[in-house]
């Protein structure tokens, strides 16, 4: 999907330059497409030290001299003071800051116009976890989010918290932002997607001292894994959902 959704901005932004681009939540796939792009130089920002190892290992080789992997945190207002970039790119930054600036989500549009001479592109998924699907499929894709995040939750992490494309957009608007455009990406979700979300729930249980609900959840996940793995084979995988990408400049 990833892919998809870089194609996308990549036809947004032509005939645009590139410039100085910022990835304001970085991470594997960001870096890799970014560092490629023919822009002047690349400055990725990631909050997770482990992150910055992560991109460094995967896509370190790609990075030019004049490149930068930062880690730091939106919330410090020293963060990049006074640079300014000409396209911004916040890849999945929002349902993760959660984890890094809990309730400062609102807070990014001022802190990234302060960054951007020119256009911003947001990506991000559109929130699942509490939806009441009508389909099969998307009720598979929301069992396994729950049993995730209830995961997470017991072992004392922070899940992700999505926002909406309205959401997005609303706030945009407020913060002087002009929106350009909006497309929504419908996701069908693999096999790797199910084992994906369910290891991660496998390997917090794992850190539980309650013996019963360690097991309560590990027969869960054993379910959820049996029943996803047949439902993502039989119907080429669990249509559910979408992922969006929003494109504004600074009014
Ligand atoms: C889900 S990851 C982004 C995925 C990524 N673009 C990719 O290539 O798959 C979210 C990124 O945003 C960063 N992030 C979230 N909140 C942040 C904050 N308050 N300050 C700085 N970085 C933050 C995380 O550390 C992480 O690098």
């Amino acid at each position: 999907m990833a892919s998809a959704l870089f194609e996308h901005i990549a036809a947004l932004h032509a005939p645009r330059a590139w410039g100085r681009i910022l990835d304001a939540g970085a991470g594997v796939n960001s870096v890799r497409w970014m560092a490629g792009l023919p822009g002047e130089s690349l400055t990725a920002v990631t909050g997770s030290p482990s992150m910055a190892r992560t991109v460094e290992r995967a896509a370190g080789g790609r990075l030019k001299p004049e490149d930068r992997l930062i880690t730091g945190n939106w919330s410090d207002p020293e963060l990049l003071k006074g640079e300014r970039f000409d396209t911004v790119i916040a890849d999945y930054l929002i349902g993760a800051m959660d984890a890094f600036s809990p309730y400062a989500q609102d807070l990014i549009f001022d802190r990234l116009k302060a960054h951007a001479r020119g256009r911003l592109y947001i990506t991000g998924l559109e929130p699942y976890v509490l939806d009441r699907p009508s389909t099969p499929a998307g009720t598979m894709v929301c069992e396994i989010g729950r049993l995730r995040d209830a995961c997470l939750l017991l072992a004392g992490e922070r899940p992700y918290r999505e926002f909406p494309a309205e959401w997005v957009v609303r706030h945009l608007e407020r913060g002087g932002w002009r929106v350009i455009d909006v497309k929504r990406f419908p996701i069908r979700y693999r096999a790797k997607f199910v084992d994906g979300q369910l290891d991660m729930c496998a390997a917090r249980a794992a850190r539980l001292t309650d013996p019963a609900l360690r097991a309560a959840l590990e027969a869960r996940i054993a379910t959820l894994r049996g029943a996803g793995h047949a439902m993502a084979e039989a119907d080429g995988g669990l249509r559910h959902g979408a992922d969006y990408v929003i494109a504004a400049e600074p009014a």
